[in-house]
């Protein structure tokens, strides 16, 4: 398969230390492998609060910034009521900073997921960053149930269990932060051939 196939887009999950407190690791696991896709790289590590920031603002930058603190405003407003921040980029920043904190707190697992339309797949599989408002369905909505205002209130991140890219670019992005290139492995699944391969020539005998 060529290396700009469909097949080979990946993304970057981390179960935050939530997920990994709340001995969620491997039924997280397990719905991201039994849709097809292939892992390629897996660790256990305990981020820093500088490796966090890394991956949040070197990453998504200012933009990142006020789009997640627009993203806070919309969802205070729906429920009508008022957002204590002034601008969506202080909002941003607040958020940034209780992010470094939340992802440091404790183990991680950071993996890197391949396969068609990868990103989305996962964020499909991962639901909404709100876990209340999150699908049924989604790791998010069936196994925690944080909102914007519980953790405003605390002063502190949504506690969502998951970390997933948000798109290719966000993506590779994020992936050098967290592997080097040597821990990354590149191999043949056998469900490969059924999910990809133009024919299924390979079945009888
Ligand atoms: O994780 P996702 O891509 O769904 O959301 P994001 O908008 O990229 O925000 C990154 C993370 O920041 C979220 O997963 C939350 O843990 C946290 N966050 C928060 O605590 N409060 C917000 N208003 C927005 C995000
Ligand atoms: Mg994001």
């Amino acid at each position: 398969m060529k290396k700009d196939h469909p097949s080979k887009e990946r993304t970057l999950v981390v179960i935050k230390p939530d997920g990994v407190q709340r001995s969620l690791i491997g039924e997280i696991i397990k719905r991201y492998e039994r849709v097809g896709l292939k892992m390629l790289a897996l660790k256990m590590l305990i981020p820093t609060e500088e490796m966090a920031i890394k991956h949040y603002y070197e990453v998504g930058g200012d933009a990142w910034l006020e789009e997640v603190g627009r993203k806070a405003a919309a969802s205070y407003e729906k429920k009508g009521l008022k957002s204590p921040f002034k601008t969506f980029r202080e909002n941003g920043t607040a958020i940034m900073n209780a992010n470094a904190k939340y992802l440091s707190s404790g183990p991680v697992i950071a993996m890197i997921w391949q396969g068609n339309q990868a990103v989305g797949l996962v964020r499909k599989i991962t639901g909404g960053t709100e876990p209340l408002s999150s699908d049924m369905g989604t790791i998010r909505g069936d196994f925690t149930l944080d909102t914007y205002q519980m953790a405003d209130l605390g002063q502190r991140s949504i506690r969502n269990l998951i970390h997933a890219s948000g798109n290719t670019e966000e993506a590779e992005k994020e992936i050098p932060i967290w592997f080097s290139k040597n821990e990354i492995l590149s191999y043949r699944l056998i469900q490969d051939e059924i999910l990809y391969d133009v024919n299924l020539d390979g079945i009888l005998e």
